[in-house]
């Protein structure tokens, strides 16, 4: 993900939006009520924001409410709304430097991936459904009889979205700019470890035009700020992303009042190389899969699957490269890995790392926290892993790789789809024919040949299985978003 050019910055700005942003206007939760949020590479806090309960969910879906029913934005065309998102791309473009040393400092990941990886996606997600808003038509349909049948498509209403803290920005992008070229208003409720740079993109977003109450920002806890607004009556769809955990109560509570939801959960997904793959590549695709990120990805490569007769060869591969993982300030130009999130994260890794000791797997690379201070933990590598292990079938999200051997293409396709899970796969092979037919048999929504962790704006993304239900990214997101009616005349 890194590029030749070096982040110009390495300090975001000193002072930063706390604030909630509730029908145009940033302001203090109802009850007054701050947290604080921690840099996760020294422990500190960087500083107290507003939390929202409630009765700031009320308000905000209640300026959400009005704003899709009745406000400018209900009767702007959608060319304008497109415009809107481009500008709000260009304003996020303008701002790119502060907006990625923001994100290093709430989320810890290494300033050159949050410049050059994170960011430049986010732009792009925004110009990529601008373009959308005004390309969402319907069908004239041939109908039996004296009758004139068309369909329309419109936005599905107010919509709650709740994220996690893994790609903070990216999440906001991938669920507003979507939801806001179909024409829908949101309430955005951000991950509590990661509060700033939602409400940093909410300025820009009001710099930007969008009239008051098209974007609220309520920041706050799982319990007492995401679950009031999965209940609102007011909200008419829930987009979330986060543990597959959370996700079964959100369709649980959901149900309630029939809200449409769209889940995208977590993942234990398959990176299989073959004996005939190009090993160098597949060892740094198989890298990149499980340590991008510092292992926080719901689509991490967390199961090797390795060809036995090229296993210790590329055990060995691994081990050299985890190992060259330079961990520290993620501010710092040469930093590959930053610190994990948050201290139950962290606990939660060390304590799957002990389990796999424990179960029989072999430490060849890592296996402690790295450093005193900060969540730092050391890129770890197990080799001899059976499925049965715990940390062959959790979802650790860490910087810990799981290696396993397969002898053959039917063993491995069937050990591959052994999961609740179905998010990712990937598959290493210079056979075509073998690439392809593995491709369709794999369970999961995305599978990449010969690369991992390939996005784009274009490209659907989603799970099978406990990994969610729905799509995002590319046309098919704008079906989250959008209420299909039919329209029959009578022609007589
Ligand atoms: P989480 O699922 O608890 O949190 C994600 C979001 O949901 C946060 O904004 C949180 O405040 C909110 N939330 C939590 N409980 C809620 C509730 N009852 N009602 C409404 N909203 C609620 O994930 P957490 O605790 O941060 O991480 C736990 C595990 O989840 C991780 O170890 C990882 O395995 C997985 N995870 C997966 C992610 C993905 O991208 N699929 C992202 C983050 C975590
Ligand atoms: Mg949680």
């Amino acid at each position: 993900m890194a590029t030749a050019t070096e982040p110009r910055r390495s300090k975001p700005a000193a002072s930063y939006q706390t604030r909630l942003l509730i029908d145009g206007q940033f302001r203090d939760g109802v009850e007054g009520k701050t947290f604080a949020t921690i840099n996760p590479a020294t422990e500190q806090e960087i500083a107290q924001v507003a939390e929202g309960t409630a009765a700031d969910i009320d308000l905000a879906v209640k300026a959400a409410r009005k704003a899709f029913d009745s406000g400018p934005w209900a009767k702007m065309d959608a060319r304008d709304r497109g415009r809107l998102l481009y500008k709000l791309a260009d304003l996020i473009e303008a701002n790119i430097d502060d907006l990625a040393a923001l994100e290093t400092l709430d989320n810890g990941k290494p300033l050159k991936e949050a410049r050059h990886g994170d960011l430049p996606l986010v732009v792009d997600v925004f110009r990529y459904y601008a373009g959308w808003a005004d390309k969402l038509a319907g069908d004239t349909i041939p109908v039996r009889g004296p009758y004139f049948c068309y369909s329309t498509r419109e936005p599905v209403g107010v919509v709650g979205q709740i994220i996690p803290w893994n790609f903070p920005m990216l999440m906001v992008s991938w669920k507003w700019a979507p939801a806001l070229a179909a024409g829908c208003t949101v309430v955005l409720k951000p991950a509590e470890q990661t509060p700033l740079t939602a409400l940093r993109m909410g300025e820009l977003a009001m710099e930007a035009g969008f009239p008051a109450g098209v974007i609220n920002i309520v920041n706050g806890f799982g319990p007492s700020t995401g679950a009031p607004l999965v209940a609102h009556k007011g909200v008419d769809k829930i987009a979330f992303t986060g543990s597959t955990e959370v996700g079964k109560i959100i369709m649980r509570d959901a149900a309630q009042t029939l809200k449409r939801v769209t889940l995208e959960l977590g993942g234990k997904s398959p990176n299989i190389v073959f004996d005939d793959a190009d090993l160098d590549a597949a060892v740094d695709g198989a890298m990149l899969g499980l340590f991008l990120n510092q292992g926080q990805c719901c689509c991490a490569g967390s199961r090797l699957l390795v060809q036995d007769t090229v296993y210790d060869q590329v055990v060995e591969k691994l081990a050299a490269a985890a190992k060259a993982r330079k961990v520290g300030d993620p501010f710092a130009a040469d930093t590959d890995q930053g610190p994990q999130i948050d201290e139950t994260q962290f606990n939660k890794i060390l304590g799957y790392i002990s389990k796999g000791k424990a179960e029989g797997a072999q430490c060849v690379a890592g296996g402690s926290r790295a450093g005193d201070k900060g969540y730092f933990i050391e890129p770890t590598v197990f080799a001899d892993v059976q499925d049965h292990m715990a940390i062959a079938t959790d979802e650790i999200f860490g910087p810990v790789m799981q290696v396993l051997k397969f002898k053959d293409v039917e063993e491995v396709v069937s050990r591959a789809n052994t999961t609740d899970y179905g998010l990712a796969a990937g598959i290493w092979t210079r056979d075509i024919a073998k690439a392809h037919s593995l491709a369709a048999r794999l369970r999961a929504g995305t599978v990449w040949v010969n690369c991992y962790d390939v996005f784009d704006a274009a490209a659907p993304f989603g799970g099978f299985k406990s990994s969610g239900i729905g799509r995002e990214l590319g046309e098919k997101a704008l079906d989250n978003y959008t209420e299909h009616k039919t329209v029959t005349v009578s022609l007589k």
